[in-house]
């Protein structure tokens, strides 16, 4: 039995789901641990796209169980849209989707707050999808998790006591069409509700192998990430304990994921990203759009400074490098071997964005590659080039890449045994 966690190591997109999926045939059980429908984790399979949110993307998988552990925020309309639409795509979710009933519940109040405070001065580019506010009042202790849904009287006066304290107004007729709404949803999302922490135990000590599914990156946890500019989870290996309920133990080994170059959405530092042709040229390549937003994303160099913080920080056993293929065709490239501020070659990665906004980026620069990478399926195949390309990216992070991304399809996947 092995239990693994595939975790985002920058600002999200790191296209974990294809990782996850590659890796989906080993796994007994999925679990999502933190996020909510700010994520958007998208897999091809056989010309079809299926896209997640909110439910682990190993459902593709007929047999696999999936979790939504308490540390993630659920959004009930969302979710039971984002089930519904993959039902529709032949999915079928009956004993097979466990959602802890502690779960915080995302409401349409997180969604008016979020977009609030988006238009104000602390915006940060969150996804508007709730997701902060709704963690906000669960660390307030004022929150609403899934299981009050079960208790309509409990439910009516948290509800108003929630909109009083956030000082925004709820008429009753509109109280009523919201409790009605969250009846509906209960009736639904019933099914699905358990303790989860406690079917995670039992699995484990039956031998399943569990799969936790990171969303967002290392570089968006809220503590360890740009603060402000983050999420509102602990997105980082830490956060699996936490967020599904388990022991730390139940985890032998961290994947940490990182794509070929670095983006970013929203707002906050980025020490090398690429404000020229070749930054658009990647965002082209790589169809660098926000699969939840679709906003543009920001494309930068690999940052092997903040790469190495944050495979320390998760103690990443192996690397998975993804969307090495968008890179094909650009003749120079370059990696980020150490941040200077006034001189001085900074020791780690910074904590406060305006030092790490003003540091200035040394970089290694190496030779690109033109093939065509998306049929090559041994690390022997691949372009002089593009081997020195990893090798580089492993001896900066001294962390073995054991998975190297050369497509969408799940197939497209190079193995390098180590
Ligand atoms: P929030 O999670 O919607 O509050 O957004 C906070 C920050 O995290 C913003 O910079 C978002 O762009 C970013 N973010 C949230 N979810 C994702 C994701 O799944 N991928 C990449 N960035 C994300």
């Amino acid at each position: 039995m092995s239990s693994i966690a595939v975790l985002g190591c920058m600002w999200g997109d790191e296209a974990k789901a294809k990782i996850v999926d590659f890796l989906g045939d080993q796994a007994d059980v999925v679990i999502r641990f933190q996020g909510g429908s700010n994520a958007g984790h998208t897999i091809y399979l056989n010309e079809s796209k299926y896209v997640f949110h909110s439910v682990p993307s190993g459902i593709l998988y007929p047999q696999t169980m999936c979790v939504i552990g308490s540390g993630v925020v659920v959004d009930p309309a969302s979710i039971l849209e984002e089930i519904s639409l993959l039902q529709a795509q032949g999915i079928s979710f009956e004993n097979r989707l466990f959602i802890d009933e502690r779960a915080g519940v995302v409401l349409p109040l997180h969604r008016i707050l979020d977009n609030r405070n988006e238009a104000g001065a602390t915006k940060i580019g969150t996804t508007k999808r709730g997701i902060g506010p709704a963690y906000t009042d669960i660390t307030a202790r004022i929150g609403i998790r899934l299981i009050d849904l079960a208790y309509p009287e409990w439910l009516s006066q948290r509800l108003v006591n929630l909109y009083a304290r956030h000082q925004v107004e709820l008429a009753e007729q509109e109280l009523a069409n919201q409790l009605k709404d969250l009846e509906g949803f209960w009736q639904q999302l019933k099914p699905y509700v358990c303790q989860t922490d406690l079917l995670l135990y039992k699995l484990y000590h039956e031998g399943k192998n569990l799969l936790f599914e990171g969303a967002q990156g290392t570089l968006l946890d809220i503590c360890y990430g740009t603060y402000p500019f983050v999420t509102s989870s602990h997105t980082m290996a830490g956060g699996i304990s936490t967020g599904a309920g388990v022991p730390l133990r139940f985890t032998d080994k961290i994947i940490g994921v990182y794509k070929a170059y670095c983006t970013r959405v929203g707002d906050g530092p980025f020490p090398t990203e690429l404000l020229c042709e070749t930054g658009n040229r990647i965002r082209q390549q790589g169809n660098e759009y926000g699969s939840t937003t679709g906003r543009p994303r920001r494309v930068g160099w690999f940052d092997a400074v903040a790469a190495k913080y944050s495979a320390r920080i998760n103690g990443i056993d192996r690397m998975a490098l993804t969307l090495l293929d968008v890179l094909s065709g650009i003749e120079k490239l370059k990696i980020c071997t150490g941040y200077w501020h006034q001189g001085v070659r900074l020791e780690g990665f910074p904590t406060h964005h305006l030092l790490l906004e003003e540091v200035q980026v040394e970089y290694l620069e190496l030779d690109g590659w033109d093939n065509d990478l998306g049929g090559i399926k041994t690390l022997s195949k691949l372009p002089k080039a593009a081997k020195e390309y990893l090798d580089a990216i492993q001896d900066c992070l001294e962390v073995p890449i054991e998975l190297v991304s050369v497509g969408k399809e799940r197939s497209q996947t190079i193995v390098i045994k180590n």
